[in-house]
């Protein structure tokens, strides 16, 4: 099917690569490939491979792969036909209407489905505005949602009848077994099946392409259990890889790179109401690590913002832990009060909401406010240890080598307690949390201190941050080969600096795989590379200066002039804690 010459035709007028990088934008170059993190899996160093060559595209972490039309089909979650129809709309081929013939029996089941489910939508829909809806547009009213809103995420009424979807879907002449696959009749004893949404608020479920791949079914009745219903599992829709609102929030998502995930229906819709279009929310699940790998193909920064009960602040906290574990960026918000995003909107107002958006604090900051919230007295010896070693699990989730340190750094200020041993304990629990395999020399890599491999690592991925590393010498890094990389890139010219990973990989060929695992790396939150940097660089500075010290004290005793010198560090030392 896939080769008729329209099919090749297309292939011929488009490189998979710029197919790719449209869904994947961090698609670099490496060597005669081009790598990424791979969008169909989770994971922090690049298995995903694109070759210009093959005009194929594979992935070495989970066996993905395929060519232009494969990719956009997994991605978007097209049929064939479908994907070709876009590819060649991108081609500037033309490409027929009726081509059904060239569709396997699963990509028309597929179809159907689709399409059937479109229609339900629409029954939903229709049905809210008819005499029938009254209580439910009643009720939706209520929860102020506007007329525009009801119909931009075309919420609908399920009627209270057992069957009244089934009947005029049968009307229209659907099959009884599409509709079960569909998930909107089930089958009950006996064989009997009927509406699954009975005398439900409908929220249809879209993917990010915009189709709708399932139903959410809110309760009229406050009594009546569960107060959200999801379709089920379908060939088209899983729980664990869709966030309502995506589609409506992609553009501005990808404008800014930013996302809100917050916790449920009714709030995704009241901040699109309220003009706060970058919101999204799993749909009754804990967050899972296909969301975040979901969320990381378009956003850089989310703002988690979960309701502020226990069971909200702990969900947010372990959505923290699997953001982290993605390699993406994240940061925690609290409205500070008991209201659910919604309900805070309509009292407050966007200003204010977006206030507490601002104010979100890193994951570890947001368990430490947590645990001093409403403290009188400083906590004991124990309890300090105790939350110590709790808090300890957020951090050791941090893969940002550089973060992590910063967070040690504050974990012991704020507990009043010695840095070392916090790091002491942190090592404790970073043995027993379970490591990523990592790519070229395993033992090469570990030998750098992670400090300066982070940011070795920052100037890979933006070289002109070593314009701002006037005061660091190469003598700074204790790990010989950081020191050579850092010579040699600071030594480059700015032309070639632009290119500075495969130029550094072609002057150490040896180390080629481990320099462009570091450059390829996620580092999560791009926002705050030249924070990190300064941050790094402070730190990179006041190291070499206690291991210079550390030497001139093995000297002693020291002679004159190895004494000025101790005593200028000391200072240096002095004056550089005060800016940490
Ligand atoms: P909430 O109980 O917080 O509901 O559940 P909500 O979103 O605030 O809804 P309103 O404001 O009462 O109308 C949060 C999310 O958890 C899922 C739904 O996705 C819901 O939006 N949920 C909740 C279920 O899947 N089933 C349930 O029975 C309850
Ligand atoms: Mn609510």
């Amino acid at each position: 099917m896939s080769s008729s010459p329209i099919i090749e035709l297309i292939r011929e007028k488009l490189d998979i690569v710029d197919v790719i990088r449209e869904y994947v934008p961090a698609l670099k170059k490496a060597g005669r490939n081009h790598k990424a993190n791979c969008p169909f899996h989770n994971e922090k160093s690049p298995s995903f491979t694109v070759s210009p060559d093959k005009q194929i595209f594979y992935c070495f972490g989970c066996n993905e792969g395929g060519d232009i039309f494969t990719f956009v089909m997994k991605i978007e979650g097209l049929t064939f036909p479908e994907a070709a129809r876009k590819l060649a709309l991108k081609a500037g081929v033309e490409y027929g209407e009726d081509r059904s013939h060239a569709m396997t029996e699963a990509d028309k089941e597929r179809l159907e489905i689709k399409k059937l489910l479109t229609a339900a939508a629409a029954f939903y829909h229709a049905a809210l505005f008819s005499p029938a809806g009254e209580k439910a547009r009643l009720y939706l009213g209520e929860r102020r949602l506007s007329k525009a809103t009801v119909e931009r995420f075309e919420l609908g009424w399920a009627p209270a009848g057992g069957a009244a979807l089934m009947d005029e879907m049968k009307a229209k002449g659907w099959s009884r077994d599409i509709a079960l696959k569909a998930g909107l009749i089930t089958e009950r004893e006996g064989g009997l099946v009927a509406d699954t949404f009975r005398g439900r608020i409908m929220f249809p479920i879209r993917n990010q392409t915009g189709d709708t791949v399932a139903f959410g079914g809110r309760v009229l009745d406050p009594e009546a259990q569960p107060k959200y219903l999801n379709s089920p599992e379908t060939i088209l829709f899983s729980k664990r890889r869709t966030l309502y609102g995506l589609h409506e929030a992609l553009p501005q998502i990808r404008k800014s790179a930013k996302l809100l995930l917050l916790e449920g229906y009714m709030d995704v819709i009241g901040a699109h109401q309220h003009g706060v279009d970058w919101a999204v929310a799993p749909l009754g699940t804990a967050l899972t690590n296909e969301h975040a790998g979901l969320i990381g193909r378009y956003a850089k920064d989310t703002v988690v913002m979960f309701d502020g009960d226990r069971a909200g602040i702990n969900a947010s906290v372990r959505a923290a832990e699997i953001f982290m574990e993605a390699g993406l960026y994240v940061r925690l918000a609290d409205l500070g009060c008991p209201l659910d995003p919604d309900e805070f909107l309509n009292d407050y107002g966007r200003e204010e909401f977006e206030k507490k958006i601002a104010e979100a604090s890193d994951p570890l900051d947001f368990r430490m406010n947590l645990f001093f919230k409403g403290r009188k007295t400083p906590p004991s010896s124990q309890e300090k240890a105790q939350a110590i070693a709790v808090l300890l699990e957020t951090v050791a989730k941090q893969p940002d080598e550089i973060l992590k340190s910063e967070w040690v750094k504050s974990l012991a200020s704020r507990f009043s307690v010695e840095e070392a041993s916090v790091l002491k304990q942190l090592r404790k629990v970073s043995v027993q949390a379970p490591r990523e395999v990592k790519r070229g020399d395993p033992e090469a890599v570990k030998a750098i201190p992670s400090i300066e491999r982070g940011f070795i690592q920052l100037l890979l991925r933006d070289p002109a941050l070593i314009e701002k590393a006037a005061g660091l010498e190469p003598e700074d890094f204790s790990n010989p080969m950081a020191r050579d990389f850092f010579a040699a890139m600071r030594d480059m010219a700015p032309a070639e600096r632009a290119k500075a990973a495969t130029s550094l990989a072609a002057r150490f060929p040896d180390q080629a795989p481990l320099i462009m695992g570091l450059a390829v790396a996620d580092l999560g939150g791009d926002s705050s590379a030249a924070q990190n940097a300064a941050g790094a660089m402070r730190m990179l500075k006041r190291f070499s200066l206690e291991r210079r010290l550390k030497e001139l004290k093995a000297a002693e005793p020291m002679d004159e002039q190895q004494f000025k010198e101790y005593s200028r560090i000391m200072s240096e030392l002095k004056s550089s804690v005060k800016e940490l």
